[in-house]
């Protein structure tokens, strides 16, 4: 995701954009910009890095300009640079428009303009939009409100847009769909836009949410008009802003991590938009394709990575094991780099990394391309050091991840590792057409799912408060459940500063049951399954020794909730998939735990979110 701000009225626009972005650069820190119209000529100045740097890059260059727009960059198509940083601008110099989202077609699109004779700068899917506007206005002699209209009939993706005239100096028109929008309404005309209120709140509480394919004109003189693509006339619907500033940068939420946590239905949408192909039942991840012989050929994966994407790529190893039928080791890149591994020619090396710029993550992959292995970047910073480093790769699309604790990337992470075991399991023929079809329409609604289970959340705080003073805590799963233990148990120590263990349920009777008293919580997945049964048998193990056990389990489950102190019911799913919603309730727990402990969720003690150093 990243941040959009736009200005139309009688002051400069350019202190409201600037200050704008750095109110939105929450949302997306990697390049900046800002166009301004004055007397029919549009000023663009844009570059890579913050929005501190853009300022710096304008210095002492004009602003003037009563409308304008402006774009805080989180990249998903072209690496963070200056030509990549928007706005951007059509083909004939007239328009400039800024974006969040992603437009799925655009290479069919761009293709198709290049035939008219479009040129392109940028390697952005939202330079594509501006030329095809440019193109549908000049064919069609309507109106920039009707060109956008047609235009977004066209495109197939998420976007929140703003786009401007260089000959009309009066108006602004924006477009929503799938991403946020909301617009300011001043005094005499005046507008503002932003991807959320905070560019806005100290201007106007007068705002006005845009819902999903409407289209926004703002004019100086006639005021607010919107219509949806389909062309039906909407009444503005104005609300009066009640939340302060600081809290809207979270979107209401008290922290960044419950934020991120609540974005996973959006953010797992996200992952997978454009990859899979709900009626023909195929996923295309290009980062596979274009070396589709290493995969069909690979004689073993190596999943190098650190923390939270460590647990991802535990859950990986079951994937491509069980669905397309690799041996997987899963090494903790700072060992990993120094143990003198034997890495040959036909390994494929993943590396998972949220930022793509952790130390140890990097240092072995550097080691294992040396050594000749093909490697292969989950990361979810576009063009970040990790990903520059890869062979190839699949970007997570989670948006920016501010809450040290990792939620809604290791949901992407391990939904993108689902998509490359799928499309490895098809191209070498161990899964059933039948199979991986079902799995994709699973897949597909797990973003309801995990909204279901999200609403789980006032039960979760309930528990929460029983458990919050417990002093150790012991998770427990087995099968692809495994690896959420582990990660369930990370989150709580990591912002709890509760000592917790993740163990393979079975594997308790190998000491950790000697821990067990009344006063040990003890978090058991017990979803339905293949190892239900067995887990069911290692729940009354532990009640047998006075444990109090807190159970995730299936919706209707009735057999768990007669042994379990509380049971936490989420949507049955493919055993496969389980680890993407079973892991919510954990870090909702581990979420309210710290709270109740009055812990700093967003900045735990001697953490970093990106841990850059050995
Ligand atoms: C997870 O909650 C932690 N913040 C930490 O373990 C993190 O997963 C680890 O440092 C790896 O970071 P990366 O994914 O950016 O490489
Ligand atoms: N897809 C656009 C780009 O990569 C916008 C990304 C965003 O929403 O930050 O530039």
């Amino acid at each position: 995701m990243c941040g959009i701000v736009a200005y139309l009225g009688d002051e400069n626009a350019y202190p409201v954009l600037i200050k704008g972005l750095k109110r939105l650069e929450y949302r997306g820190y990697d390049s900046a910009g800002v166009a301004i119209l004055k007397e029919n000529d549009i000023a663009l100045h844009k570059c890579k890095g913050k929005v501190s740097d853009l300022e710096a890059h304008i210095g002492d260059a004009s602003t003037d300009g009563t409308v304008g727009i402006g774009h805080t960059r989180w990249a998903t198509h072209g690496p963070p640079n200056d030509i990549n940083a928007h706005p951007h601008v059509s083909g004939d110099g007239e328009l400039a428009i800024i974006h969040n989202g992603i437009i799925e077609n655009y290479s069919t699109l761009k293709e198709e303009l290049i035939n008219r004779g479009h040129k392109f700068e940028s390697d952005t899917d939202t330079e594509v939009l501006a030329h095809l506007i440019e193109e549908v206005r000049s064919n069609t002699d309507v109106d920039l409100f009707e060109a956008v209209r047609i235009s977004l009939n066209e495109v197939v993706g998420a976007y929140a847009i703003v786009v401007m005239d260089r000959n009309n100096p009066n108006q602004l028109i924006a477009a929503k769909k799938s991403s946020p929008l909301v617009i300011g309404i001043g005094e005499d005309g005046t507008y503002y836009v932003g991807s959320d209120a905070t560019p806005i709140v100290e201007y106007t509480k007068n705002v006005v949410y845009l819902e999903d394919e409407e289209i926004a004109l703002m004019d100086r003189q006639t005021g607010l008009k919107i219509k949806t693509i389909q062309n039906r006339e909407k009444t503005p619907y104005i609300q009066e802003l009640e939340l302060h500033l600081e809290a809207l940068e979270k979107g209401g939420y008290d922290y960044f991590m419950l934020k991120e946590i609540y974005e996973q239905p959006r953010s797992i949408r996200d992952c997978f938009r454009g990859r899979m192909n709900l009626q023909k039942g195929m996923i295309r991840l290009s980062g596979i394709e274009n070396f589709e012989d290493k995969w069909t050929n690979a004689k073993r994966i190596l999943i190098v990575a650190c923390g939270t994407s460590w647990h991802a790529g535990l859950v990986a190893e079951y994937l491509f094991e069980d669905l397309a039928r690799i041996p997987v080791e899963v090494e903790y890149a700072s060992e990993f780099r120094y143990r003198n591994p034997i890495i040959n020619e036909d390994d494929i090396v993943i590396a998972i990394s949220q930022s793509g710029e952790t130390a140890d993550t990097l240092a072995a992959i550097k080691m294992a391309k040396k050594k000749g292995a093909h490697i292969f970047g989950v990361c979810n910073v576009v063009g970040s050091t990790i990903s520059r480093e890869t062979d190839s790769g699949c970007y997570t699309h989670a948006g920016p991840e501010i809450g040290v604790a990792s939620t809604k990337a290791f949901t992407a992470q391990v939904t993108v590792l689902t998509l490359m075991a799928l499309t490895v399991a098809q191209k070498r023929g161990t899964i059933s057409p039948e199979r991986l079809h079902r799995l994709i329409a699973e897949i597909n609604s797990l973003p309801d799912k995990i909204e279901q289970t999200l609403a789980s959340n006032d039960q979760i705080e309930f528990i929460s408060e029983i458990y919050k003073d417990a002093s150790n805590a012991l998770y427990l799963g087995r099968g692809f459940t495994f690896p959420v233990a582990l990660e369930g148990a990370l989150k709580l120590k990591e912002i709890s500063y509760i000592h917790a263990e993740g163990y393979p349920a079975a594997e308790m009777k190998h000491g950790p049951i000697a821990l067990i008293d009344e006063e040990m919580p003890v978090f058991v997945i017990a979803t339905q399954g293949q190892s239900y049964e067995k887990v069911v048998s290692n729940i009354q193990e532990v009640k047998a020794r006075k444990g109090k056990i807190i159970a995730i389990v299936t919706i209707g489950d009735t057999e768990v909730k007669k042994l379990a102190d509380h049971v936490i019911e989420i949507p049955k799913t493919d055993d496969v998939l389980v680890p993407l919603v079973s892991v919510v309730p954990l870090q909702l727990l581990s979420y309210h735990i710290a709270v109740m402990r009055g812990c700093n969720v967003d900045q735990p003690r001697n953490l970093a979110k990106s841990v850059t150093v050995e």
